[in-house]
């Protein structure tokens, strides 16, 4: 077993390293083997870089602000092996639909640390989160208000709600991934008053108990200032809510959307650098509006599972242009990774079974959906490459299977679990039965 010098392995999980046979081994598992055994497109998921970055998360910011709750953003990638990893770790979750809500249910997720976010929550949705009794409803407009409001009246519960508000932050992501401008779906705006009538609103309602404010400006953020603009922004707002309307800001939420390292050359802050910026701008701004430092709220969804993945795909066809491009085709694609189609999100690549060898040819990974765009990486450099080779492509943890589709009708892939040497199977590919499962004739 060798530890590779090569700088794209950095981006692998942190397991990773070369068998004598020049594999990638993740875990302590050969991926090549993992290919022949479950198949391919295959998701392979690191248990010890997924427990490491939970792990991170909570202490590079409790040691700095020790009430902090850190909760996994579900819509990053969620499924029950998954969630109980998250439950162990001591982590809250950030849900965003009652599918997610279920699932936390299902493996007995402690309700009061479950956040229940999404700026169009259906009444039944609603429902389901009083009835679970979820810890806070992250509120985001007034027909949400009002709604539940009424509900919660019906169930003979006072919830605790947080206001989620659209500070005007720009955090220049890609404009899909944007939320915190003025411009957007998402929040109740500062600067349009409306933060302000939604906390009037929210005080008054007698079935409600407003905890705080949450954001989220975007994601991923590769730089730390829109954070700290926006929480002063925002809690120069709870400071002025509470001279007009004796409003105590218990909690904050300055969301998520930390950034991890997609590619070799790029830039992004740490663990660490997030949370001094983060937690240093609130307590200094706290302390100059002399508000209680309020319980902080982290919402990390891709910094969590993101480098934790990987996507093993097997090559068959090989279309050289001269003087063009040369494309290889692998078995997987926008199916079970729209990314790079949706955002123009790069990726890296290995030649799982040859990481050993010299990378002298720049080809572009292809994939095998019926689109010219369903390219998953362009121009990367590659070892001599024939059919039959593993491609792993890294960061592949986050947003790529909760993203899956059947488009094609392509059975979406199987995921194991790796740890010390073992593998198990936490999601079983689909079958063409599957595919036609819920269709009636
Ligand atoms: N909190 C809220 C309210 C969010 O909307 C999100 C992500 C997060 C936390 C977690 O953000 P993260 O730490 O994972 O960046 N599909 C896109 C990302 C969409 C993110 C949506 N909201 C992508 O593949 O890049």
């Amino acid at each position: 077993m060798q530890r590779n010098n090569l700088p794209k392995l950095s981006l692998f999980p942190l397991t990773s390293d070369v068998d004598t046979q020049g594999h990638l081994r993740i875990g302590g598992c050969d991926t090549v083997q993992l290919a022949q055994k479950y198949g391919t497109p295959l998701y392979i998921l690191d248990e010890f870089t997924l427990r490491h970055k939970c792990r991170e998360f909570h202490n590079e910011f409790a040691r700095r602000y020790p009430n902090t709750l850190v909760i996994y953003a579900s819509k990053a990638f969620l499924n029950p092996a998954l969630a109980v990893i998250l439950k162990e770790e001591g982590l809250g979750l950030d849900v965003v639909s009652g599918g997610e809500m279920s699932l936390a249910q299902i493996v007995d997720f402690p309700g009061e640390k479950v956040y229940f976010h999404g700026n169009n929550k259906t009444a039944d949705e609603l429902k389901l989160a009083l009835d679970w009794k979820v810890g806070r409803i992250v509120v985001d407009n007034f027909h949400e208000l009002e709604l539940l409001n009424k509900l919660a009246h019906s169930a003979g519960v006072k919830q605790d709600i947080l206001l989620r508000l659209t500070p005007g932050v720009d955090p220049h992501t890609h404009h899909h991934t944007t939320t915190g401008i003025l411009d957007s779906k998402f929040g109740f705006p500062l600067a349009t008053g409306q933060a302000e009538m939604a906390v009037t609103r929210a005080i008054a309602a007698p079935h409600l108990h407003l905890k705080g404010f949450h954001f989220h400006l975007g994601s991923p953020i590769p730089d730390t200032p829109p954070f700290e603009i926006a929480i002063s922004l925002v809690l120069n707002f709870a400071s002025e809510m509470r001279g007009k309307y004796e409003f105590e800001l218990d909690e904050f939420s300055p969301g998520g959307g930390f950034a991890v390292k997609y590619m070799v050359d790029s830039q992004v802050p740490s663990t660490a650098d997030y949370a001094e910026a983060i937690t240093t701008k609130v307590i200094d701004t706290a302390n100059e509006l002399g508000l209680t430092l309020p319980k902080l709220i982290i919402e990390p969804g891709r910094a969590i599972v993101g480098q934790a993945g990987i996507a093993v795909y097997t090559v068959g066809a090989i279309k050289e242009i001269p003087g063009v491009r040369t494309y290889i085709c692998v078995d997987g694609g926008i199916g079970d990774n729209i990314r790079p189609t949706l955002y123009d999100a790069k990726y890296e690549a290995l030649v799982a079974n040859k990481v050993n060898e010299d990378e002298a040819a720049i080809v572009t990974i292809a994939g095998r959906y019926c689109e010219s765009g369903d390219i998953l990486a362009r121009d990367v450099t590659v070892p001599p490459i024939a059919p039959g080779d593993i491609i792993a492509m890294p960061l592949a943890g986050a947003y790529s299977i909760p993203m899956s589709s059947n488009y094609n009708m392509v059975p979406r892939p199987a995921i194991v679990m790796v740890r010390e040497g073992k593998a198990r199977l936490i999601r079983q590919r689909e079958s063409y039965q599957d595919l036609m499962r819920l269709d009636v004739i």
